[in-house]
């Protein structure tokens, strides 16, 4: 692994993934193409462990010509592919662009990655790695027994449908042309940069302000919690020592109610943020998103028995770490609250709920 080329690294988790390559991997060049979509911002890299060895390229992974260049003229070895649209309420207001992005842009990329590396070299030393998602394996019920990695798919929103594409796609082109290809499917992450559309910072943000905490339904769905560090570091282990053509589950292993995790949040604002507690007064129930998935678990016995790779962080530090790095992030904070488009979104999901 010498020239990395990460897609979506201007998000969430690819914003964290640069950090924490650039720091466990000091001869590694990373190009980060992003195409700084309301969820993708420079602000989430700035101060990188060594800025030198990080490229930014501002751009599309679908376009064709553009990926084509940068695998040539940057002799991209290693491809991580974060970039999506990742958010499922939003793939239910506006679903076109979950296909483009996460069904076509998949695709450039796969292709591309096959045409150049066969004309220069061929695949040997090199690899394709997509991060894709738990919610590609549908929804459980309260006893059924967690996913694993030959769960059958039956994703269930646009996002999820889009993904689970994406993760066909990804495999075709590993027995049809060979290509080498890792997959990992991670459960929900949480931790710092995470754009206040999604569960965790949404509330942390809304409290902070005195707004209400709109939880969906009956607040009883259940997700599978992973600091977005270990994922970042499950991700690396897969790079480093996965096998070609494999499909890791990475998640957790927790599974909270969502309203245990809303007023988890209130508690620790409580004691760190004083001011307007208690915070679980902001608690509102409000109208379901239709299709909810009611509940994710991941199996993760493959990546811990064949990798050795295990979450560093239980949930209650790392939900801690996270309500104190957005407190302590006031200019972060400010520049996605301010961003455009933001306010918009808050009216057209939770004004009519
Ligand atoms: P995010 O929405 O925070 O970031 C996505 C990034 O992709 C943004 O920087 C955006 O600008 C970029 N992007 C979007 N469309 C693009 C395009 N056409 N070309 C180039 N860049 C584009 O997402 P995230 O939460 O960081 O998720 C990253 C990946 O991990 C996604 O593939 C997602 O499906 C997967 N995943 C996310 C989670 C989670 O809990 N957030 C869990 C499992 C898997
Ligand atoms: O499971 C992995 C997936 O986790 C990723 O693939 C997605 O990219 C990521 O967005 C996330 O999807 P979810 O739909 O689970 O995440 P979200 O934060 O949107 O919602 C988490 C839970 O909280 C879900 O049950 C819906 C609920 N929720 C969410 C919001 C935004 C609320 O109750 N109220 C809210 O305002």
């Amino acid at each position: 692994m010498k020239h990395v080329l990460v897609t979506g690294g201007a998000g969430f988790i690819g914003a964290n993934f640069v950090r924490y390559l650039l720091q466990v991997e000091p001869q590694v060049h990373i190009y980060n193409l992003d195409a700084l979509t309301y969820a993708g911002s420079l602000e989430n890299l700035k101060n990188l462990p060594d800025e030198s060895r990080h490229t930014f390229v501002q751009g599309d992974i679908c376009d064709n010509d553009l990926v084509m260049h940068l695998l040539r003229e940057h002799e991209i070895d290693t491809v991580v592919h974060f970039a999506a649209e990742s958010h499922v309420d939003r793939s239910i207001h506006g679903p076109a662009a979950f296909v483009q992005t996460n069904i076509v842009g998949t695709f450039t990329l796969l292709d591309a990655a096959k045409t150049v590396w066969k004309e220069t070299g061929g695949f040997a030393g090199r690899r394709f790695h997509h991060v894709s998602t738990d919610e590609v394996f549908g929804s459980l019920a309260p006893d059924d027994p967690a996913f694993t990695e030959t769960t059958p798919y039956d994703p269930r929103s646009p996002y999820s449908a889009s993904k689970a594409a994406s993760d066909h796609l990804v495999r075709a082109y590993f027995h049809t042309y060979g290509l080498p290809v890792t997959l990992t499917n991670c459960s929900n992450n949480y931790g710092p940069y995470q754009f206040p559309e999604k569960l965790i910072p949404l509330m942390v943000l809304n409290a902070v302000q005195g707004k209400p905490l709109p939880v969906y339904g009956d607040g009883k769905q259940i997700r599978d919690w992973l600091y977005v560090e270990d994922h970042c570091e499950a991700i690396y282990q897969v790079l480093k020592q996965g096998k070609i053509g494999e499909t890791y589950n990475v998640g957790g292993g927790n599974q909270p109610y969502n309203i245990e995790i809303v007023r988890e949040i209130c508690a620790i604002l409580d004691e760190l943020h004083p001011q307007g507690a208690p915070h679980d007064r902001l608690i509102t129930y409000v109208q379901d998103r239709p299709g909810h998935d009611r509940r994710y678990a991941m199996d993760t016995t493959k990546i811990q028995a064949e990798l050795g790779w295990a979450p560093r962080h239980d949930l209650k530090s790392g939900l801690r770490a996270t309500v104190q790095w957005y407190l302590e992030h006031p200019e972060w904070v400010q520049s996605v609250l301010q961003q455009e488009g933001y306010a918009a979104w808050l009216e057209r999901n939770y004004a009519k709920r």
